[in-house]
């Protein structure tokens, strides 16, 4: 089915001028992005995106991390688009992401992962509405 999921280009991507390279990543997998915005989050809009993570021991160098330069959030649609957007990515920590993945080729570390991607519907809706208003998206 053609889904929406949500996606971040993250601080690491942004400083080193490489979100094309990864936008390229996402478009060659068939994924299409319908919204897209380069924004500077506040600590209280990191901290509410990761709410979930509050307890583990990363999450305030997460959320430093996450405010220490722009991201670039999207929607992006396509068929089994959750599942595809993970599959490009490739796993968390680069060390253990598959060759050609994005975070394989351009994370720096588990943290400066280069982007998020949700991880099923439920947080894909959740994530987009965080973010997005249903105006801002076209498909
Ligand atoms: P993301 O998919 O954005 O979701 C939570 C983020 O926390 C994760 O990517 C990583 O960037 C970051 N992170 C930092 N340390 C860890 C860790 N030990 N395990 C999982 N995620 C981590």
């Amino acid at each position: 089915a053609i889904e929406r999921t949500f996606s971040i280009i993250k601080p690491d991507a942004t400083r080193r001028n490489i979100t094309g390279k990864i936008l390229d990543r996402l478009e060659s997998a068939g994924l299409r992005v319908v919204a897209q915005k380069r924004l500077q989050l506040s600590k209280a809009e990191a901290e509410g995106f990761y709410a979930v993570h509050r307890d583990k021991p990363f999450f305030d160098d997460l959320v430093s991390f996450m405010i220490s330069g722009p991201v670039v959030v999207q929607v992006l649609e396509g068929e089994g688009a959750i599942a595809k957007n993970r599959e490009v990515m490739g796993a968390t920590n680069p060390a253990n992401a598959a060759a050609g993945t994005i975070r394989a080729d351009f994370a720096e570390s588990i943290e400066a992962n280069s982007v998020h991607g949700s991880d099923g519907p439920d947080t894909a809706a959740q994530e987009i509405s965080y973010f997005f208003a249903q105006t801002e998206i076209a498909g």
